[in-house]
């Protein structure tokens, strides 16, 4: 029996992820094809758009191969957000993307803030400060470094959207996407004429922007020929990773809180109206449900960090499916605190709360009695550590959550769940489904097609939420020694300034 089916891209850092989402809410398939991030320089980070492409037809393959019969009724796309695509007239790709995790035009941010009037000014119109790692200063930096390639770009889009223009050909994006530029009006929902006048970049760079549960094109004869998707297929306007993996868990109102686990790690509330974090040490981006919008703090290396840390320090695991579940028993088998073990995940420096692009990641406190399972869960303790601090905040700014949903790598891992719980003092709970920003863009496109009125009766009808986990009584307390010490150890983060 053939079935109708969605399917839910997210092209991640890590890897592009495929799944076929049933009308009921079931995965059908998911494939996962890997991708590696060049780092040419400290602090630098960048992919290649065709890698992303090559990568998503091997994905969207698997997953027709493992559901021959299915018809796909619709395409979501969800994406890193910030990473930066430049595109000539015709639609090819001048080089490669610089990446959200990227930290090399703090000149350009300097620049953007002077030329818009001033960090007030730009606050007032973006909702945001000027960060490294968002889209404009990477369009700066373009065209201060490599002005012949700035001489050709026609158009800077986001890394889903390329996606989606390889399968329709339609050049746009969506809001929640937009708004994590810095050269959009985040409170009004419109490209900043005002913004991109300052500093001279032509409106013309800028896609169209169409909902992210509207259809903004159609699956090309080209596309079908490729991806065995069918021609016609109708392709959303899907969203930025974190707003996708909100809605995936059924985060799209406000009261909710969910700290998701990927390369990097955010925690991120919806609310109902674009409220600004007056130390700018949150985000503020339109979220993929109409008339919503998200404070999130991001920690830049969660995943990465850890990820890093096994591949340098546990080559033995190589390769080994259950090399993380491994390095979490061996974290297991040492008590909260790591016996005064401290890692700063800072390695491509930090957005919340630092804004320290320099920022670098660092052990201290090692002795000759710690061994690894010290180190391991120093590292996983640390990236929680580096979450709370983003909690905080937005407990600082009112917020009061009875509970943190939980998405991605730390949703998975028991051991994970806890020390998140634990060190947040609050219950955790995760959802039936476990494919993070993929499920939500799946979502979109059956709201996109009809299937569901909006995306909230989506979320309702296809999630469950699992009972909370608890922290122990006493294990809050216990990290509040080794919490202090993190806050306290920054200047560790920057070797540099050491001696001033
Ligand atoms: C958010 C951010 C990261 C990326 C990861 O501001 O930069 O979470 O979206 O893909």
């Amino acid at each position: 029996m053939t079935e109708q089916v969605f399917l839910g891209l997210d092209v991640g850092t890590s890897g592009v992820k495929a799944i076929l989402v049933s009308s009921s809410g079931d995965v059908q398939a998911s494939a996962t094809s890997p991708l590696t991030m060049q780092t040419p320089h400290a602090g630098w980070a960048e992919q290649h758009p065709h890698a992303w492409w090559d990568a998503t037809l091997v994905s969207i393959k698997a997953v027709k191969r493992a559901r021959p019969d299915a018809i796909i009724a619709g395409v979501g796309i969800s994406g890193q957000m910030h990473s930066s695509v430049f595109l000539d007239r015709a639609g090819e790709v001048i080089r490669p993307a610089l990446l959200w995790c990227d930290g090399r035009t703090t000149a350009e941010c300097a620049e953007i803030t002077q030329r818009v009037g001033g960090e007030e000014r730009l606050r007032e119109l973006a909702c945001n400060p000027a960060l490294e790692g968002f889209t404009l200063p990477k369009v700066l930096w373009l065209r201060k470094h490599e002005p012949e390639a700035y001489a050709r770009l026609a158009t800077v889009m986001l890394p889903k959207d390329y996606i989606r223009y390889r399968l329709t050909g339609v050049l746009a994006t969506d809001p929640s996407d937009a708004s994590a530029t810095l050269m959009y009006d985040t409170a009004h929902l419109r490209w900043s004429e005002e913004i991109l006048r300052a500093v001279d970049v032509p409106m013309s760079i800028v896609p169209s922007v169409g909902g992210s549960s509207e259809v903004l094109g159609t699956v090309t004869a080209e596309a079908a020929a490729v991806t065995g998707v069918s021609q016609g297929t109708p392709v959303v306007g899907g969203g930025a990773d974190n707003a996708c993996g909100a809605a995936g868990v059924g985060a799209v109102t406000a009261g909710e809180v969910v700290s998701s686990w990927g390369t990097s790690g955010t925690v991120l509330a919806p609310m109902l109206k674009p409220s600004v974090d007056p130390g700018l040490r949150a985000h503020t981006f339109c979220h993929v449900a109409p008339g919503v919008w998200y404070m999130m703090g991001v920690v830049l290396s969660a995943g990465g960090a850890f990820s890093w840390y096994r591949d340098q320090f546990a080559r033995e695991l190589a390769g080994s499916s259950d090399a993380d579940l491994r390095l979490n028993d061996e974290a297991g088998t040492v008590g909260a605190g790591a016996d005064g073990v401290t890692f700063l995940p800072y390695l491509q420096g930090e957005r919340t709360p630092h804004r320290d692009a320099a920022a670098r990641g660092a052990f201290l406190g090692l002795s000759m009695a710690h061994t690894r399972a010290h180190t391991t869960r120093a590292v996983l303790e640390g990236v929680c550590f580096a979450l709370r601090d983003s909690l905080t905040i937005l407990q600082e700014l009112g917020l009061s959550p009875s509970q943190v949903l939980l998405t991605g790598g730390g949703a998975k891992s028991a051991f994970i769940r806890r020390l998140q719980s634990e060190v947040f003092g609050l219950p955790v709970s995760t959802v039936n489904r476990e494919e993070g920003p993929a499920y939500g863009a799946a979502l979109l496109a059956a709201v996109g097609v009809g299937a569901f009125s909006d995306l909230a009766t989506a979320a309702k009808a296809t999630l469950t939420r699992g009972a909370p986990e608890h922290p122990r009584a006493d294990a809050h307390a216990a990290y509040a020694e080794s919490y202090a010490r993190f806050r306290k150890s920054f200047r560790a983060a920057r070797p540099d300034l050491l001696s001033s």
